[in-house]
């Protein structure tokens, strides 16, 4: 039996692959490849010394999934595929919407219609919008999102939250990633934007580079240490092992469950640009600009549940995490063009 990842050559997907292999998990992957590179798979074979099959395929393509799941034995499917800049969805929310809910819902019906009713899905802690207490717990609220991106995460956790409560045989997972940085240790996979980075580990990465001037920081008079907003860092490949362990809840009868992946410690922007620079010995220089819309202060998770149930803790700290993204980006200044 085999794991079908969807999104499995994008940054989270590929650095699930590997653990997913090294613990022993037959792997296939399908990608329409619209934010990844195909030569991630032979750095994958690289890493772990096996082959993943792959399809490049569309999540909304139901005769393409169709096949998939009558040619391979899928088990479980772990779900990432997915439109993920917040900015892009403002601007183009049907594409989002289209993506991210219609091909979930082509996803699940062909999953049904083949029997595999095992799911994780990518979630996000955009879900709990402006916390009202941070650590944020899976019982905080939900609260409105300020994006269309946000509100396919929202929805999504819905719709397979109803789906599983009126069929029981369905498994769901519902894991609320943090703020995934890092890259695989060997320094041959990573996360590889487009265009100029949205999110701010890249955009240090790339300021490191040479390829971007300065780090805007955005905004320093929040009610936080420094001023400057926080945010709860996971290393990518802690957040990989989190999916292998949360494969186990995926057990007849198990129903639903939500977890929290992240560290429990919130970094402010500051501390992120002090800790890289420590790790890389590169001087990163930044500006302080007005807040960026949609942002929030704070926010970082209890990791407790994750602990608990599934016996999950994150193992790298930020010096680590630094460390690692610094490794990828150097290594492959143009991702896997090189
Ligand atoms: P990514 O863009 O690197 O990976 C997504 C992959 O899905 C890409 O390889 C892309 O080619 C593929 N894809 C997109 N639409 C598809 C479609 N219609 N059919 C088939 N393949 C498709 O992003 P990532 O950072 O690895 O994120 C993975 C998942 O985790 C996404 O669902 C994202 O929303 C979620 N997530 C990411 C973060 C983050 O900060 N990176 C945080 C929380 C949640
Ligand atoms: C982190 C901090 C910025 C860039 C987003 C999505 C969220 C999730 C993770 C998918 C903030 C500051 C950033 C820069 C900066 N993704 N910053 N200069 O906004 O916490 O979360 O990615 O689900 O849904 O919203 O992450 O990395 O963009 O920002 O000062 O150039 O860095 O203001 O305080 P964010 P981020």
């Amino acid at each position: 039996m085999a794991i079908l990842v969807t999104g499995g050559a994008g940054y989270i997907g590929s650095h699930t692959v590997v653990e997913l292999q090294q613990a022993g998990h037959e792997v296939v992957i399908l990608d329409n490849l619209s934010n990844a590179d195909e030569r991630v798979l032979q750095r994958l074979q690289a890493i772990t010394g096996k082959a993943a099959t792959f399809y490049r395929a569309d999540i909304r393509d139901r005769k393409a999934l169709s096949e998939v799941f009558e040619k391979e034995k899928i088990e479980s499917v772990i779900h990432f595929a997915g439109l993920k800049a917040v900015g892009e969805s403002v601007e183009k929310p049907w594409e989002y919407y289209d993506n991210n809910i219609t091909g979930t819902l082509t996803l699940v019906d062909e999953m049904r219609r083949h029997g595999v009713k095992n799911i994780i899905f990518s979630s996000s802690s955009t879900v709990y919008g402006e916390p009202d207490a941070v650590p944020v717990t899976e019982e905080s609220p939900k609260k409105a999102c300020t994006n269309p991106y946000g509100w396919t995460k929202s929805m999504l956790e819905q719709i397979l939250s109803d789906m599983q409560a009126a069929d029981h045989e369905w498994n769901v997972v519902l894991l609320r990633y943090f703020n995934p940085i890092g890259a695989h240790r060997s320094g041959t996979i990573g996360e590889n934007p487009n265009g100029i980075p949205n999110n701010l580990m890249p955009y240090i990465t790339q300021v490191a580079v040479g390829k971007l001037k300065e780090l805007n920081v955005f905004g320093d008079d929040y009610p936080t240490k420094d001023g400057t907003g926080v945010r709860d860092y996971i290393h990518v490949v802690d957040l990989a092992k989190g999916h292998v362990k949360a494969l186990a809840k995926l057990t007849p009868g198990s129903g639903l469950n939500i977890y929290n992946l992240g560290t429990g410690t919130g970094y402010s922007v500051l501390e992120i640009v002090k800790n890289f620079e420590e790790a890389s010995g590169v001087k990163i220089p930044y500006v302080i600009r007005p807040r960026r819309a949609g942002d929030i202060a704070c926010n970082y998770a209890s990791a407790e549940k994750a602990k608990r149930e599934l016996g999950w803790v994150a193992e790298n700290g930020i010096r680590e995490m630094c460390e690692d993204s610094w490794r990828w980006q150097k290594n492959n200044p143009n991702g896997y063009a090189d």
